[in-house]
C-alpha cells in the first residue's frame, strides 16, 4: 500500500504519525514545506519519498506539484492530520480518485457554521449561531443571540480571535479586534463544563473513543495568563455526563458523514445535564492530547491510527487504566526562564504517577502563551482515581511557578 501524508514533519507531533504509518507496513510519501535536510531522523527513516513544496497552504499549487511528482504511481490513501490541510488532502483524493472523505464532507468538519447546520439538521443540540461577514450582520446577530454572545472566526483554531461579549460596549470593542477576520460565527453562549470527545473511526464508526475534561474551559484559559490550563482524560467513560457526550458524538459523526481516521470534538455539559455540541475536526486534537490518550491505556495511537486508516484494524488493548492529566505552565515575567519553584516538592509528593516533565528550563526564552497552548512547557501525570488525578494536576497548577526575567 502507498500513502501520501501531508506535512510529515511539522507540527512536531506529525512526526509520530509518519512513524506510525511506516510501522504498519505501508510506503509513505511525504509532501511538506520543510527542507528535506531539516526532517527529523524518525521522519527520514519512515519516508519512501519526500516532496518539498514552497507554500503548503497554496492548495492548487500543492495539488499540481504532487500530481506531477507522483505521476504513474498508484496511491491508496491521501492523509492529513493537521487542521489547515484536511481540505487539501480531500482535494487531492478527489483529483486522483483515491478513497476517503470528499471535499464537501470535510468542509462539514472545517466550516464552523456549516458543521453546526448539519449537526442541527440531524436534530442534535447545538448553540444557536449565524455566519456574519459585515459589522451590520454582527449587530443583527446580537438581536437574535442576546448576551452573552460568542464571536469567533468561522475557520479558527486555538481560540484565536474568540470573544465572549456581554454588552453593546464590549461588542463595539470586539468588532475592532476582529476586523481582520473575514467571516465570523456569532453564537449563543453555552454555560457549562467543557469536554472533548475523541475517536478513531472506520467508516464513521468509532473503533476507539476518549473523553477529556478541560479545567477550565479553553476560552477562560486563553483569556488569563495566570491560569495554568489543565486537561484530564476520563478513565471512566461510563459516568452519566460522559455517556451523554459519547452519544452526542456518535450522532454527530453520523450527521457529518465521517469516514476513516481521527476526530476531535468539543462539547459542553450544562447544569441541566444536557450535552451541547461545540465543534469538531476530522483530525486528532493537538496540544499533546494523543499522548494523554496513550498514557490512559499504555497504547500507541500514532501507530493504531495508521493501522486503522490503512488496514481498517485496531490492534491494541484499549482498557482505560488511568485518568491522564496535563498541566500547561506560563512563566511570570518576560524574557528567559530564570528559575522553577516548587517542582521538586511536586515530584517528591507524586513520584511515579508523574509521566512527563517538559517545562522549559532556565535559559530558554519564553513562548508566546497566546500563540501556543503549550505555553512554557507542560507536566503530565496519571492516576486510576479521578479525584487524585485532579488533585495532582491542581497541585502543579497552583504550587509550581516558573519565573522569567
Ligand atoms: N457557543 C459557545 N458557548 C460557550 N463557549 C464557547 C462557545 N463557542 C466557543 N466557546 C469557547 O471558546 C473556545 C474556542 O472556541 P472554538 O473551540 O470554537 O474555537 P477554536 O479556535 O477552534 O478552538 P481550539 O482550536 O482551541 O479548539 C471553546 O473551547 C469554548 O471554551
Ligand atoms: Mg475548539
Amino acid at each position: 500500500m502507498r500513502v501520501v501524508f501531508l506535512q510529515p514533519n511539522y507540527p512536531p507531533e506529525m512526526q509520530q504519525y509518519t512513524r506510525g504509518l511506516a510501522e504498519v507496513g505501508v510506503k509513505v510519501y511525504g509532501v511538506g514545506d520543510s527542507h528535506p535536510d531539516s526532517l527529523a531522523p524518525m521522519v527520514k527513516k519512515a519516508l519512501s519519498g519526500y516532496l518539498q513544496v514552497p507554500r503548503i497552504m497554496d492548495e492548487d499549487d500543492v495539488v499540481e506539484r504532487t500530481s506531477a511528482w507522483l505521476k504513474g504511481v498508484e496511491i491508496d490513501r491521501v492523509l492529513a492530520n493537521w487542521e489547515p490541510l484536511v481540505i487539501l488532502a480531500a482535494k487531492i483524493r478527489e483529483r486522483w480518485g483515491v478513497p476517503g472523505m470528499s471535499v464537501d464532507t470535510v468542509r462539514g468538519f472545517r466550516d464552523k457554521q456549516l458543521m453546526k447546520e448539519r449537526v442541527r439538521a440531524a436534530g442534535l443540540r447545538t448553540p444557536r449561531s449565524c455566519r456574519a461577514t459585515t459589522k451590520a450582520e454582527i449587530w443583527a446577530a446580537r438581536e437574535e443571540m442576546g448576551y452573552p454572545m460568542i464571536v469567533k472566526p468561522i475557520a479558527g483554531a486555538g481560540s484565536a480571535d474568540t470573544y465572549r461579549v456581554e454588552s453593546d460596549a464590549e461588542l463595539e470593542k470586539v468588532l475592532a479586534l476582529t476586523a481582520h477576520v473575514s467571516e465570523v460565527s456569532c453564537e449563543e453562549y453555552i454555560e457549562g463544563e467543557e469536554f472533548t470527545y475523541d475517536t478513531i473511526c472506520v467508516g464513521g464508526r468509532p473503533i476507539y473513543e476518549n473523553c477529556t475534561q478541560y479545567l477550565p474551559k479553553p476560552l477562560e484559559a486563553r483569556s488569563h495568563e495566570w491560569i495554568s490550563p489543565v486537561v484530564i482524560t476520563l478513565k471512566d467513560m461510563s459516568q452519566p455526563h460522559a455517556r451523554k457526550g459519547i452519544e452526542l458524538g456518535r450522532n454527530v459523526l453520523r450527521a457529518l458523514g465521517m469516514g476513516d481516521g481521527f476526530t476531535h470534538m468539543e462539547w459542553f455539559y450544562t447544569k441541566k445535564g444536557e450535552a451541547v455540541f461545540g465543534e469538531i475536526g476530522c483530525r486528532p486534537g493537538g496540544a499533546r492530547i494523543v499522548d494523554q490518550m496513550n498514557y490512559t491505556s499504555d497504547i500507541d495511537l500514532f501507530r493504531e491510527w495508521a493501522r486503522v486508516v490503512c488496514w481498517h484494524a485496531f490492534d491494541a488493548d484499549q482498557t482505560r487504566k488511568y485518568n491522564a492529566g496535563i498541566i500547561f505552565k506560563r512563566a511570570k515575567g518576560q524574557g528567559r526562564i530564570q528559575q522553577i519553584v516548587g517542582l521538586n516538592a511536586w515530584k517528591q509528593r507524586w513520584g511515579n504517577w508523574i509521566v512527563e516533565d517538559e517545562l522549559l528550563r532556565p535559559g530558554t526564552p519564553r513562548r508566546d502563551w497566546k500563540q501556543t497552548l503549550l505555553s512554557d512547557g507542560h507536566l503530565m501525570c496519571r492516576h486510576p482515581d479521578w479525584d487524585t488525578a485532579k488533585e495532582m494536576c491542581f497541585d502543579a497548577a497552583q504550587n509550581i511557578t516558573l519565573y522569567a526575567g
